[in-house]
Formats: C-alpha cells, structure tokens, sequence
C-alpha cells in the first residue's frame, strides 16, 4: 500500500500506479497548539505486508508529518516499512560548517531511521548523505529524466553546470538529450542567498544553454549563472533541475534573468515539474 504524504500526492499516485498498488488517503487533525495528528485508517482496516510511506520532507510539518506516517504503518503491524522521500529536506546540511553547528543532515536521518526498514531518496545534494540512515538506504538517479522536457530544436546546445558539483548532472541530461556539450562555472556562496559565479570561458554566442543543477531554491545560482550568459550573444537559456523548491522570488530572478523556462522533477511538486520520478523509484521498489 502506498501512504502518501501532502506534499508528495501526485507522485505517490504515480507510484501507486506503476506498481499497482493501492493509494490509501489520510486524514489530517490539528489540535488547538498547533500539533499535527494524521491518520491512515486503510492501514488498519486492511492486512497490509508492506507500507510505502512517500513524503517529501519540504518542511518542518512534513518532517513530522512523515514521522507520524510511519509510526502508523507499524501501529498497524506491517511487516515492512520503506520511506520514499523524494526531496530530502536538511539535506544540503550534511556537515558542521563551523565549530557548534548541528549535522542536521545525520539528525534527520536518524529520526527517520527509526521506523522504517528502507530508504529511498532522489538525487540527494551529496550521496553520503545515505550512509546517516540506519536502514539501507538508496539514492536514485532520475536527472536523465530531465532531458525529456525540454525542446527538440536547441541550437549547438551547451549543458552549463552552475558550479563543479553539477558537472555530472550536466553530462547525465546532455547525454540523453543527445547532442550538445558540456561546461561548468565555479561558484562561491556569500549567504543563503547571495552567491558569485566565476565564469569559464565558453563561447555562448548563439548558442543556446540549458543550465542544469541538483536543486533550485532560492534561484541565486541559476540567477546569476544566467545573468553572465546575457553579456555574451547567448541564444534561448532555459533551465532545468532534480528539485524545482523555487522558494521566495525564485520564479520572479529568473525571469527577470531571461530564463525561457524552468524545468523540474516531481519530487517536489510545482507548476514547474515537467516528468515525473515515479518510474525510477518503481525500478528499485
Ligand atoms: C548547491 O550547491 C546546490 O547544488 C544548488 O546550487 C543550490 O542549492 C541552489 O540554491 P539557490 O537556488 O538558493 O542558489
């Protein structure tokens, strides 16, 4: 049975239809503080052997809320838990950056630990990030996807990374696109939402550029990554990314930038998620 969480409806659909299995529905309560109190009747009611919990965790309520689900899937007696979390949040928090900080990363990992038997995530900010689960966990690659939404007629497309930690990326959707090639900028973040992009030296001019990165949040990098593109004769610029969370005036920097269009996943669900993980994470499941 798959359990959804409210951020991740259409893709826990999706899922339940590749693996056709059934959807339960849950129902939310909110007690006068605030707290949040959901509940899966169906898991009660059904013998069910196995709950696929799938919940992005876009927030602080949808950490809790994912929680709550699986602890209801083991008040229910299943046998096994497996927690998809298709947007792992707190996840680009997988170190202390100075003395006294939290690695919140490993906390949320291990109060997810807790009550599940599996983990599958998507394209988590750096890999390791596996390794604070208690539980296998497994991180699915589903950037390949990424290539299908976007236009059949670039121009002499360029793949630009926005810094070196998207080289790979690029390579993954320039490669299933098919044509095209690859660059990358160096960034250095300021704040959460300041960054500086040191730009290489790749010819742009008329050519058309598909900016690729892990996640788009606040729209800094992309921002400025385009802005630099401005200045040099590029053709169309669009961009495209695992996680659209487009937070703030995200949507609002990027156009402002010249962004054609924005492309996305569902693993979180925007007006922007242009494919769907679902097929990826019924491979594993
Ligand atoms: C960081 O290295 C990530 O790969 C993304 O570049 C970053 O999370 C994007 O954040 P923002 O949109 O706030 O610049």
């Amino acid at each position: 049975m798959i359990v959804s969480g409210s951020a991740s409806q259409s893709l826990a659909a999706a899922l339940a239809a590749e693996l056709e299995e059934p959807l339960a529905v849950a129902d939310y309560d909110r007690f006068p503080d605030g707290e949040l109190l959901v509940t899966v009747p169906e898991l009660a009611d059904r013998d069910v052997d196995r709950a696929i919990v799938v919940a992005s965790t876009v927030s602080s309520d949808a950490h809790l809320e994912l929680l709550q689900l699986q602890d209801a899937a083991r008040e229910a007696g299943v046998d096994e838990v497996v927690t998809v979390i298709p947007y792992l949040g707190y996840g680009r928090q997988d170190e202390a950056f100075e003395a006294g900080q939290p690695i919140s990363a490993r906390a949320v990992a291990r109060a997810i630990s807790t009550g599940t038997d599996r983990v599958l995530t998507v394209t988590p900010h750096e890999e390791s990030v596996c390794e604070f689960f208690e539980p296998t966990a497994t991180a699915v690659d589903a950037a390949g996807r990424l290539a299908e939404p976007l236009p059949a007629d670039l121009a002499d497309p360029v793949f630009l990374a926005p810094d070196a930690g998207a080289i790979e990326l690029a390579e993954t959707v320039r490669d299933a696109y098919g044509a095209g090639t690859t660059d990358y900028f160096e960034k250095t973040r300021h704040s959460g939402t300041e960054v500086e992009i040191s730009p290489s030296d790749v010819d742009v001019a008329d050519r058309d550029v598909v900016v690729v990165d892990d996640i788009i949040a606040t729209g800094s990098t992309m921002s400025e990554a385009v802005g630099v593109l401005s200045d040099r004769g590029v053709g169309r610029v669009v961009v495209t990314c695992v996680h659209p969370l487009l937070v703030r005036n995200a949507a609002t920097k990027l156009a402002r930038a010249g962004v054609e269009a924005i492309y996305g996943t569902d693993t979180i669900e925007r007006p922007t998620s242009a494919v769907s993980v679902a097929p990826a994470l019924a491979r594993e499941l």
